[in-house]
């Protein structure tokens, strides 16, 4: 027999979907899925329309960067906070996923470590071990809203390995927003150290209050990374489009390189990106406050649930929620194969896998906010239910 890669064996399998094998069992149950980030928001007509209009005679390849057409797009988009952008500091890739990948792995070698504030996109680990490089968690809890600690905390974790300080914001998965003054501090403290700083702002036009400050909007050009995506903004998850941009030229040649290897995003893809980032101003404004609401509703429904501890999301569509349940991931899997209110349960995701040592969030669950405020709220009573049925049966 054969024998597989170290790396292979060490992939983690991701937290967010495990229990969707286990529901998919039960087909005779009604589950509301909160447990991944998939909205149930209609994609906006002009996507679709740009998917019916494509109709090339042949379906060629691309440039690897992406279309000149979709690359200045996106500079014109992101140009709303940064004005100096143009189309060789835009890299297309598959997804925010690939953007991620290609930036650890032009940032990092095998040994290196990233800096993330904890807890954090689970899929940092997956490709963090694609590449051999170490994400080394800087921890941050409930009760400080998932504030990142000083400088002389961050200071402590820096070593000669460390390249980047990777962060969403918005959070996922603890609805955090770094306004200005965050921004600036941590871009300030990573270039003392040399670091790059990798902002990941898949949810940066999802926000409640006030809005993140984009990295972008600071002057380090040669520090800055941006992923961003069409999945969360323009519910397109599965159009796979996303964006790395910089105005650091030496990385961006190595991104094209990259790009290269796996020759180009898909065209399709690319024709929808350009109708997207088309969208009148109009638009971001109702996706917020369609989320505001969402996202309101479903803390209200389970905020009110004796013994559970939430941080009111500020922007992104997810809460960290601390259970009074022993074993967050025990109790996850006993919704989805057990507990039943009229036939209906819910797919949560255990906390653990959103952090370097999944005993910190042994107690917690991730809930994402995709669903109609009725089912959400749905949602919040048969968890409340679930989390009564499971503490008395374990008593
Ligand atoms: C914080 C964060 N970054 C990146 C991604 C990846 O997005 P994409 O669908 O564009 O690959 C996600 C998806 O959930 C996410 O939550």
């Amino acid at each position: 027999m054969p024998t597989l890669s170290k790396r292979a064996h060490v992939l983690q399998e991701s937290p967010i979907r495990k229990l969707d094998l286990t529901a998919m069992k039960h087909p005779d149950v009604v589950f509301h899925r909160l447990n991944i980030g998939q909205p149930d928001v209609a994609t906006p007509a002009p996507l679709l329309e740009a998917i019916r209009a494509f109709q090339p005679p042949v379906v060629a390849y691309g440039p690897a960067s992406g279309l000149p057409a979709c690359r200045d797009a996106a500079a014109e988009y992101h140009g709303r906070w940064c004005s100096d952008l143009r189309r060789e500091h835009v890299a297309v890739t598959t997804g925010g996923s690939e953007a991620l990948l290609f930036a650890f792995s032009a940032i990092c070698d095998p040994g290196d470590e990233i800096l993330v504030p904890e807890p954090y996109y689970t899929n940092y680990n997956g490709f963090g071990t694609v590449v051999g490089v170490g994400i080394r968690p800087i921890a941050t809890t409930l009760e400080t809203g998932f504030a990142i600690p000083p400088d002389d905390v961050l200071d402590t974790l820096v070593t000669e390995r460390t390249r980047a300080i990777l962060f969403s914001n918005p959070g996922n998965p603890t609805g955090a927003v770094y306004g200005r003054s965050e921004l600036e501090r941590l871009i300030a403290w990573a270039r003392r150290h040399d670091l790059f700083v990798i902002a990941d702002e898949v949810y940066r036009r999802i926000w409640f209050e006030a809005p993140p400050t984009s990295a972008l909007e600071l002057d380090a050009p040669d520090h800055v990374v941006i992923i961003d995506s069409l999945s969360k903004t323009y519910s397109a998850c599965g159009i796979r489009l996303g964006f790395l941009l910089s105005r650091n030229a030496e990385l961006m040649e190595k991104i094209e390189r990259l790009g290269q290897s796996r020759l180009g995003p898909q065209p399709l893809a690319q024709h929808v990106a350009i109708a997207a980032l088309g969208l009148p101003g109009s638009y971001y404004d109702e996706i917020r406050e369609t989320y505001k609401a969402r996202v309101a509703a479903m803390m209200d429904a389970i905020t009110s649930v004796e013994g559970v501890r939430a941080n009111r999301p500020a922007g992104a569509f997810y809460s960290m929620l601390d259970l009074p349940v022993d074993d967050a991931d025990a109790f996850a899997k006993y919704l989805v194969s057990t507990f039943r209110l009229d036939g209906e349960s819910v797919v949560v995701a255990p906390g653990g896998g959103f952090y370097a040592n999944p005993a910190r969030g042994r107690t917690q669950i991730r809930l994402a906010a995709v669903l109609e405020k009725q089912k959400l709220e749905r949602a919040a009573e048969i968890l409340a239910a679930g989390i009564r049925s499971y503490k008395g049966r374990v008593a």
